[in-house]
């Protein structure tokens, strides 16, 4: 992909685990500057980047509204997030807080300081609702039937992006299981960081169901691509992508690969599956992103357990530390 001049850029949630990988990205692209917006609930400042084009602004993104800011027509990428459904199940409050009023925050932030775009991180789990069987496109009909707070909060901050499209130029993404350097495990994360976790110490990996569930995991810098592709391409313009793979893996089999990676001594055990979880297959239909966006995932999941696991070793000490913040 040639790369544009990317100026300013803002990178709400950028010290988070997707947030983090992506400011790296627009540094190796040449980004003038990266104002990171983060409160570090979920996110950690020793994932960022040591460079002088960034500056961590640690505040909540509900705030951004009000903030003067010295930057001038920024590329703005709102990952900030109350991460994720079991957690906004627990904390319904909290989520509508983070994902509602700071996706309204950004944009308004965004409008009065004439944003060039605005790509938002939506979600795969959102918007068409349970009880659809993959492959998931993006035209689908929205549903009205989601399963958890995270899921309508997501999809209410897709109607906010195109409420503001006059003013802003907003693009939604909708990823898919996103994986990779940069993810601390934890009671409220994605399944690979915590099995990885649990097989490195040989402790039983848990799977809430069969294991026969699928899902469509993308490693973090593919979807990374794809989120500069949105930002950059023009025709992008109010549009929404899925950025996920088109493929799915069974959870038994990511356990599996997992446990042979690590050589671990793991085995594996099972617990009822959470009782708002009605996905038992999930898969982006990504055509649209790999015409449009000209998308292309290139790393497998193989490659990206083994990628995932060097990065667990090399950092052993700070995410154990991080995990006793965010247990
Ligand atoms: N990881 C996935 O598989 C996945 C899937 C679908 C969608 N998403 C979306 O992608 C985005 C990034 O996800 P992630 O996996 O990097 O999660 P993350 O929790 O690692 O990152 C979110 C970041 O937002 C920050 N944050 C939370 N509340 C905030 C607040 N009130 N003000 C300021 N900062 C706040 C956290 O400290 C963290 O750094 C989120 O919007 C998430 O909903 C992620």
């Amino acid at each position: 992909m040639e790369k544009p001049n990317l100026g300013a850029t803002l990178v709400t949630g950028g010290s988070g685990a997707i947030g983090s990988r992506l400011v790296r990205r627009l540094l190796d692209d040449g980004a003038e500057s990266v104002l990171v917006v983060d409160d570090l609930s979920s996110g950690y400042p020793w994932l960022l980047p040591d460079d002088h084009r960034v500056i961590l602004i640690e505040r909540d993104v509900c705030g951004l509204a009000g903030l003067k800011l010295t930057v001038q027509k920024p590329l703005v990428f709102h990952l900030a997030a109350f991460f994720a459904n079991q957690n906004s199940v627990d904390h319904p409050m909290d989520d509508l807080h983070t994902n509602g009023q700071g996706t309204v925050s950004t944009l308004l932030w965004s409008a009065k300081n004439q944003a060039r775009r605005l790509v938002y991180a939506s979600a795969g789990c959102s918007i068409a609702g349970h009880g659809i069987d993959a492959p998931i496109q993006e035209d689908m009909p929205v549903s009205l039937h989601l399963d958890t707070p995270y899921q309508i909060t997501k999809a209410l901050g897709e109607f906010y992006c195109n409420y503001f499209l006059p003013q802003v130029s907003t693009v939604r993404c909708r990823f898919f299981n996103s994986y990779g350097p940069g993810e601390v495990p934890g009671r409220y994360r994605n399944v690979i960081p915590n099995f990885i976790w649990r097989a490195l110490h040989n402790q039983p990996l848990i799977i809430t169901g069969t294991g026969e569930e699928t899902r469509d995991f993308i490693y973090v810098d593919d979807l990374v691509d794809g989120l500069m592709r949105c930002a950059t391409i023009e025709s992008a313009h109010g549009d929404a992508f899925n950025l996920g793979t088109g493929k799915q893996t069974r959870v038994i089999d990511l356990a599996n690969m997992i446990i042979k990676t690590c050589q671990s001594k793991s085995t594996i055990e099972y617990v009822p599956r959470r009782s708002w979880d009605h996905s038992v297959r999930r898969q982006a239909d990504n055509s649209k992103a790999v015409t449009k966006l000209g998308l292309k995932p290139s790393v497998g999941l193989a490659e990206g357990i083994e990628r995932t696991v060097d990065w667990f070793r090399e950092y052993r000490d700070s995410i154990e530390k991080a995990m006793e913040k965010n247990p």
